[in-house]
């Protein structure tokens, strides 16, 4: 049988894990070109929130749907693969779509997290959309976040100053103090904008905005001419029923600033994968990468455990371990 958890009722307003249901199922019969996988780790990411209100560049979901998620997973004959295989014990899955996992010695969840997805992405918006140099200031919002804390390491590494956004004083002495961000600032502060120009007294070249909303709203000012705005997600409208107002600086300032402003998706760079992989992973072993990772125990805690996540409860990547 397979254990798996579905979507109960579409959210209105935040979501709870009333939202979700746990339940047995018949183990899955894989079609033609298709395989049985088991997960091992399933990813929690806050996208997948985004989805439940519809389509994103992803599909959207529907009562009834598995949850989706990265996973890794194991074939029959033990083989390690990353996957989507979705709050599920087990899944059927497009031989295709499976790519073959080498943990090369190291911890296996740090697949899903600083070596895969938001690794992935700190890194291609960081260095290819951002083109961060040398003492440049880097602006991060969601800095504690999974590809958050990346992206602001990820910078300090290339020789920037890096300033980071994030709720808490934890989450803020973190940052600073295992993590190598020169500063960093409470978001939620009244204060914001004057913060701001306080923390970033030479502008902000680079801001990895994980966020969008007003927070990019309060960022705008602050940017340096010829300063990129790397757009990687807008969590600011994932666990609401509207997106907020957008920025009232679009498009006046990107004109008076020559500002350069550009969305990315992380799949688009698949055949860059293996290097930048294998660089992330050399500076995880050279301790110039500290990872943060937070593992759940057991697929019935997942519901709780991305509820959590969405109002700000991680710190760095979250993910559940589904079976040993
Ligand atoms: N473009 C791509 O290819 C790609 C790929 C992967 C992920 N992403 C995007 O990257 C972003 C980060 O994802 P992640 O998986 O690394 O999540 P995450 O940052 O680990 O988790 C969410 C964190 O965001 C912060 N947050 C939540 N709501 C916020 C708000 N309204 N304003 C400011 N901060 C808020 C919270 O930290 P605080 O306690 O500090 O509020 C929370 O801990 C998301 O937008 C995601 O969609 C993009």
């Amino acid at each position: 049988m397979n254990r798996r958890i579905v979507i109960a009722e579409l959210p209105s307003g935040a979501v709870a894990e009333r939202h979700f249901r746990a339940e047995t199922a018949p183990l899955p019969s894989p079609g033609p070109g298709e395989v049985l996988t088991r997960t091992l780790f399933a990813s929690l990411d806050p996208v997948n929130r985004a989805q439940m209100r519809g389509r994103t560049y992803r599909d959207g979901l529907d009562v009834g749907d598995v949850m989706p998620a990265f996973t890794i997973s194991a074939l029959e004959d033990g083989t390690l693969v990353a996957a989507e295989g979705g709050w599920q014990e087990h899944a059927a899955l497009p031989a295709s779509s499976l790519a073959p996992i080498d943990a090369g010695g190291g911890p296996l969840s740090h697949h899903l997290g600083v070596l895969g997805l938001n690794g992935l992405t700190a890194y291609f918006g960081l260095l290819d959309v951002g083109r961060v140099a040398a003492g440049e200031t880097v602006l991060v919002s969601a800095a504690a976040g999974a590809t958050g804390n990346v992206a602001g390491q990820l910078a300090r590494i290339h020789g920037a100053r890096v300033v980071g956004l994030a709720s808490t004083d934890a989450k803020r002495r973190l940052l600073e103090e295992r993590l190598g961000f020169d500063a960093t600032l409470d978001y939620r502060s009244p204060t914001l904008s004057r913060d701001l120009k306080g923390c970033c007294p030479e502008g902000v070249d680079v801001y990895f905005d994980n966020v969008g909303g007003p927070l990019l709203d309060a960022v705008l000012p602050r940017m340096n001419v010829h300063g990129r705005i790397v757009c990687c997600g807008t969590l600011a409208s994932y666990d609401a029923d509207a997106a907020p107002p957008g920025p009232r600086a679009v498009p006046g300032l990107l004109i008076s600033r020559r500002l350069r402003m550009e969305g990315f998706v992380v799949v688009d760079y698949a055949d860059q994968r293996a290097t930048a992989v294998r660089r992330l992973t050399g500076w995880v072993k050279s301790g110039e990468l500290v990872v943060l990772e937070e593992i759940v125990n057991g697929l019935d805690a997942a519901p709780a455990a991305f509820v959590d996540l969405l109002a700000g409860g991680n710190v760095g990547k979250r993910l559940v371990r589904v079976s040993a």
